[in-house]
């Protein structure tokens, strides 16, 4: 994917943020452009490359490790679907259909306005509020199809 114009100006800042100690703080710098960004575009990486003198061979092998860090755009908004067994027991399946049938999305796609990216995960440690999810920080559980859509309405624009 080709970048659109990004605007370098906030990644010259927080590569100024570290004084010359650049091969150590390259997880903080990428991790302070990722959240300026939301994810870590290419010309962001080149950039960080360019102002650090850190290879970008290494930058992406970083980037590439740690699965903190998204190379592709997501939403504002994170919904993570829990796959686990006591959720699919409760009819998880069912749920995360209407959240996808909802956003007009399958799991691990961004929406079209950049609002939602969906993704399952396993287990989330709540699993008596099966069936349950997480938009951003916040747990909801007790799911049905019916009030599904709802919660993830609340966070729309
Ligand atoms: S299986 Fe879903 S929270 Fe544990």
């Amino acid at each position: 994917m080709k970048d659109k114009a990004i605007e370098l100006a906030p990644v010259d800042k927080i590569v100024a943020g570290y004084s010359h100690d650049y091969d150590s703080n390259l997880i903080a710098i990428l991790q302070e452009s990722q959240d300026e960004y939301g994810y870590l575009p290419k010309s962001v990486l080149k950039e960080i490359s360019r102002l650090t003198d850190v290879p970008l061979t290494r930058i992406f092998g970083v980037v590439t490790f740690y699965s903190q860090f998204t190379l592709i755009p997501r939403g504002k908004h994170s919904i993570k679907i829990c796959n686990g067994t006591a959720c699919h027991v409760r009819g998880v399946d069912e749920v995360k259909d209407r959240v996808k049938e909802y956003l007009n999305v399958t799991e691990g796609q961004t929406t079209a306005d950049y609002q939602f990216t969906l993704e399952t995960v396993a287990c989330i440690g709540t699993c008596f509020l099966a069936p349950v999810m997480m938009v951003d920080d916040r747990y909801f559980g007790k799911l049905t199809t019916d009030t599904v859509a709802d919660i993830v309405k609340e966070y729309s624009n």
